[in-house]
């Protein structure tokens, strides 16, 4: 009945696809029930921890609707044999408790579908080596482990070094090619390369703190019913999705990694300005932007505009990485991904310069260079249905004037109206002044009088 040579070769052929695709060291998480690990609604004294953690993309690292998207395309291209893969680090509870394997999550139990959860990582006690792929140790003992030396609480607790360094992220923040090891993420490498691993700054000191950049120390306490603490940690892992994740926090992050300068000529009579573009990646420990490149978008555009608002200049620069597959085609999904194929991301505090120019006109030039940052394209957003705002990271405006006559006629009529309030907008009229003055007497001399008649009482 079966042409028997054919459906030898199939076989052949898909067991060779089984195991490039998913070899043994694809995880290396061990075996365990999901009722080892409470679910984070189960931390109730940790109500401040739980409500920073859960706008976090750790809590939704399973229900992410652009993983989703990418996760049911990952399946489809290698049939079903990279999903395990993508399981192991979004939903690492479900993947030990073998209740999530593929596609269907509704297997899932409460904790399992909190994806990178509380209880997940206060169970990790090292990592095996090379650093991530989910390299991670994890305890089936439920003693919930910490930076804190003399932790006071009502559950089984005990201190960890491992969660003050970079590598405890590092296991996750990694992410080679389960076949042929190429960097699909390499955070971890970046920071632990550059000079911030130097210093002995961390991953948790701008993710887990309350500010952008390093906000330490940060006094609290670390459960409602604990005693009061020099420093603790916020549960934020804010990063750069603003689409999905704590925005307010990702905007303050985008805005404070990178630094953008502008250099022109003030006059140009005729012929073409030249200018130029540094950006230095002064905020971020690791490349910018980082993570899964090959899907963020982060770009340089620098336009040129004349008085009659024609350009003269539109340029973009686009930084990220591209990778190609085997056959050398790119760009190539992560999963065909057999090597790097470009990569212009900027390393910790480096910096890179772009030249441009362009025909001076016969009036003032408006010159603006802005840095932005999507965390998706467009139609990967629309396939998720998630609507992705852009970001703009740092902006410069200057002008280019064609004499000294018209620079000076431009920045006296600048002073005029600085000087004349109204007429600006800014600056309070005086009238207005003296009516909010008389107006805080007035309630004052109540309040007294008020205070008066009661102390008298
Ligand atoms: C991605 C892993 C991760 C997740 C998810 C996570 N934590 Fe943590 N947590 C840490 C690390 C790492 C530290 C210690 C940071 C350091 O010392 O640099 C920590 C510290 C703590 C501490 C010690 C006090 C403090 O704030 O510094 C408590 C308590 C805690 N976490 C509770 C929670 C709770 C509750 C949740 C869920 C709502 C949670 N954690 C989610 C990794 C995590
Ligand atoms: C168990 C694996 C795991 C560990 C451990 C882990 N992460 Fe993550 N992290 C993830 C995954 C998965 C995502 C992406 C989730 C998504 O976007 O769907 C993520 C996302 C993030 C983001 C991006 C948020 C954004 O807005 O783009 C930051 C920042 C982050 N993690 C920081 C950390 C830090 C700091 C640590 C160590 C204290 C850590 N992570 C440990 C798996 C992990
Ligand atoms: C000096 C502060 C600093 C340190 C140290 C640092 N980061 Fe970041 N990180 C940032 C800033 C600022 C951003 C926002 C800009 C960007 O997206 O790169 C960011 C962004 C991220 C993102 C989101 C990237 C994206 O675009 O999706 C992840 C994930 C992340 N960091 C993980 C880590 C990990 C893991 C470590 C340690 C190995 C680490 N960070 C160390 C400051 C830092
Ligand atoms: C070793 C751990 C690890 C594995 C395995 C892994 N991821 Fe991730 N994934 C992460 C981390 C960490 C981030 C956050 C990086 C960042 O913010 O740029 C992430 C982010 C993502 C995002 C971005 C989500 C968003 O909202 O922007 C997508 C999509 C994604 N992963 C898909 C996949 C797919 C598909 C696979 C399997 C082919 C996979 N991941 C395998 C750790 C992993």
């Amino acid at each position: 009945m079966h042409d028997v040579p054919g459906y030898r070769r199939l076989v052949i052929a898909l067991a060779v696809v089984v195991m490039s695709a998913v070899p043994a060291a694809a995880s290396a998480l061990p075996s365990m029930p999901s009722s080892n690990f409470p679910p984070g609604t189960a931390c109730g004294c940790h109500s401040d921890l739980t409500t920073q953690w859960q706008p976090s993309m750790h809590a939704q690292s399973l229900t992410d609707p652009i993983y989703l998207t990418k996760l049911a395309e990952a399946d489809e291209a290698t049939g079903g044999t990279v999903t395990p893969f993508c399981l192991s680090c979004h939903t690492p509870i479900g993947v030990m408790a073998g209740e999530v394997t593929g596609l269907d999550h509704s297997g899932a139990s409460e904790v399992a579908a909190e994806g990178v959860t509380c209880a997940f990582c206060h169970h990790v006690t090292g990592t095996n080596d090379p650093i991530g792929n989910a390299s991670q140790m994890v305890s089936e003992e439920d003693i919930r482990v910490a930076q804190l030396k003399d932790p006071q609480a009502p559950h089984a607790a005990a201190y960890s070094q491992f969660h003050e360094t970079a590598e405890f992220c590092g296991s996750c923040h990694n992410v080679n090619h389960p076949s042929n090891g190429v960097h699909l993420e390499a955070t971890y490498t970046e920071w632990k390369e550059g000079p911030y691993a130097a210093e002995g700054i961390v991953c948790q000191d701008c993710h887990m703190t309350p500010g952008p950049g390093v906000t330490k120390p940060n006094p609290g306490k670390a459960a409602s019913t604990g005693p009061d603490r020099e420093h603790i940690y916020t549960m934020t892992f804010a990063g750069g999705n603003v689409a999905l994740g704590d925005a307010a926090k990702a905007e303050e992050r985008l805005k404070a990694a990178a630094e953008l300068a502008l250099e022109l000529p003030e006059i140009v009579e005729s012929g073409d300005v030249a200018i130029q573009t540094t950006i230095t990646n002064v905020g971020a420990g690791h490349y910018l932007p980082t993570g899964l490149t090959e899907v963020r978008q982060m770009w340089l555009e620098v336009t040129a505009t004349d008085e009659g608002g024609k350009q003269l200049l539109n340029e973009r620069r686009d930084f990220g990485t591209v990778m190609k597959d085997e056959a050398g085609d790119f760009p190539a999904e992560m999963w065909d991904a057999a090597a790097i194929h470009t990569d212009d991301r900027i390393p910790p505090r480096e910096s890179t310069s772009n030249e441009y120019s362009f025909p001076m006109a016969q009036g003032a030039v408006t010159v603006k260079a802005a840095l932005y940052y999507r965390s998706c394209p467009e139609e990967l957003a629309a396939k998720a249905k998630v609507d992705v705002p852009t970001t703009t990271m740092a902006e410069v405006t200057k002008v280019v004037y064609p004499s000294a006559e018209a620079m000076e006629a431009a920045t006296a009529e600048e002073d005029q109206s600085a000087e004349t309030p109204g007429e600006s907008g800014s600056g309070l009229d005086p009238i207005v002044v003296l009516a909010i003055a008389a107006g805080v007497i007035a309630v004052a001399a109540v309040a007294f009088a008020v205070i008066k008649r009661r102390s008298a009482k």
